[in-house]
């Protein structure tokens, strides 16, 4: 397992450019195999994730190749439907967009239930329910699940929680199936509409994507296509508020100013000095921060996986500030660590409580899941002395060349 070590205290400089869409990548990487020809995707994260997805599909048998240009060139004529075993499958939460993907192409899965992050018991039951509303049959037996289907028929499906994985699961399922789907209470998140132009671009009759009503018109082939994975908006928001903590002046590059509009809304009422344009943002050294609530919600609403990361943004603002977490009920853990470098946190259920602003102090911690490491990072950045975050191939899994990316703008961090 792998440390950061950082030296805190650093006033950061310089600029920073976002990388691909990790919750992009890993949909699109293994509906590659939907595709009847070739996938050639751009802009691919070179995270710990994408590599685990990689070897799902090298398992499968397929050809993958990445060239000079970092383009991911997926084939998948030589694919073998075969399990997909507990080892792979527990690698990541993503693993489980094979399920939509081997059922939509040979209308058969077999495989282990997903791992990921421990934020939360993290069902798949709406995955499960649409595949079975297109006339999958699904057996269960422990772990591991069966899932299957004669034809698959399109049919309208209501999700109870507008999901991003199951939207994105059942467009796989129903992308091929006879017939015409319609989901209901889709998830609207940038990474379902940028799922959905990649599977248009490779023939595929879906409308309606980033609204709450998706209708996908099945279609027997798909072909090849170029596709680009849009910026990761969790990245970049990840980046901004470290430039709000500790920055004299940082401009992060290559940003979608529309994705992160509920974060600069509330980066704004703390009082944080920062300049949106149309594809990057600069922060400025802020005066005294203001504290402010937050309240996560699906897209548009304020991002869950960045509330961990503005959390330690808060312990600097003068006064409480309060979060509410309405989507995974487990994920104040970063918060138990934040506590031992000094925050003042409380926590009530699905609500913290941060007042500041306080001193935070270097020592050592653990990342309990990806954001809540971001959120140390963050942190680590701030405190004096020295922080040494345990566990950081979690943050590895969603942040590419983090140590690269922040050494360039003068943080003093390691990876050991
Ligand atoms: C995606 O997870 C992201 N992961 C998560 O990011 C993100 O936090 C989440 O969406 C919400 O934005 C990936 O894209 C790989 P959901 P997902 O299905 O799709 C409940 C990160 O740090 N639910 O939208 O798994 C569920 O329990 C990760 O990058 C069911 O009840 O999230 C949760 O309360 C962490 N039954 C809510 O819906 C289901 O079948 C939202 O989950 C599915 C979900």
């Amino acid at each position: 397992m792998h440390k950061l070590i950082i030296n805190g205290g650093k006033k950061l400089e310089g600029e920073i450019t976002v990388s691909g869409a990790k919750n992009s990548a890993v949909a699109l990487i293994p509906a590659a195999l939907l595709c009847d020809e070739s996938v050639t995707l751009a802009n691919v994260p070179n995270i710990s994730d994408v590599d685990a997805l990689e070897d799902i599909l090298r398992h499968l048998n397929a050809k993958i190749e990445r060239n000079d240009n970092g383009e991911l060139h997926i084939s998948s004529d030589t694919i073998v439907n075969k399990k997909i075993d507990k080892k792979s499958a527990k690698r990541l939460r993503a693993s489980y967009y094979f399920m939509g993907a081997l059922l939509g192409k040979y209308k058969k899965c077999e495989m282990c239930f997903p791992g990921g992050c421990s934020i939360g018991t993290r069902p798949i039951d709406l995955h499960l329910k649409g595949f079975e509303s297109l006339g999958a049959t699904i057996t269960e037996d422990g772990e591991n699940f069966k899932i299957e289907a004669d034809e698959l028929k399109g049919a309208k499906i209501y999700l109870d929680f507008a999901s991003v994985g199951a939207t994105i699961n059942i467009m796989f399922a129903a992308v091929k199936a006879t017939g015409t789907t319609i989901i209901n209470n889709a998830a609207k998140e940038p990474e379902i509409v940028n799922v959905a132009t990649y599977l248009n671009n490779m023939g595929a009759k879906i409308s309606g994507a980033g609204t709450k009503k998706i209708k996908i018109e099945g279609v027997p082939y798909l072909h090849s296509c170029f596709h680009e994975v849009i910026p990761d908006r969790i990245e970049a928001g990840t980046y901004e508020i470290i430039g709000a903590a500790c920055s004299d002046r940082l401009k992060i590059n290559g940003i979608i100013p529309e994705h992160l509009e509920a974060l600069h809304n509330k980066l704004k009422e703390m009082n944080v000095n920062i300049t949106v344009e149309d594809d990057n943002a600069v922060i400025v050294e802020s005066g005294d921060l203001k504290p402010t609530n937050v309240t996560t919600e699906v897209y548009p609403g304020f991002a869950t996986d960045l509330q961990q990361v503005i959390a330690s943004l808060m312990t600097q603002a003068n006064g409480e500030s309060e979060i509410h977490e309405t989507i995974w009920e487990n994920r104040f853990q970063n918060l138990y660590e934040l506590k031992k470098m000094g925050a003042k946190v409380k926590i009530d259920g699905e609500r913290a409580y941060i007042k500041g602003k306080t001193k935070l102090t270097g020592t050592e911690i653990y990342a309990t899941d990806l954001r809540a490491g971001a959120g140390l990072v963050v942190a680590g950045l701030l405190a004096e002395g020295t922080t040494v975050i345990d566990n950081a191939d979690l943050i590895l899994r969603g942040y590419e060349g983090i140590v690269e990316k922040l050494r360039g703008v003068g943080a003093d961090i390691t990876l050991e």
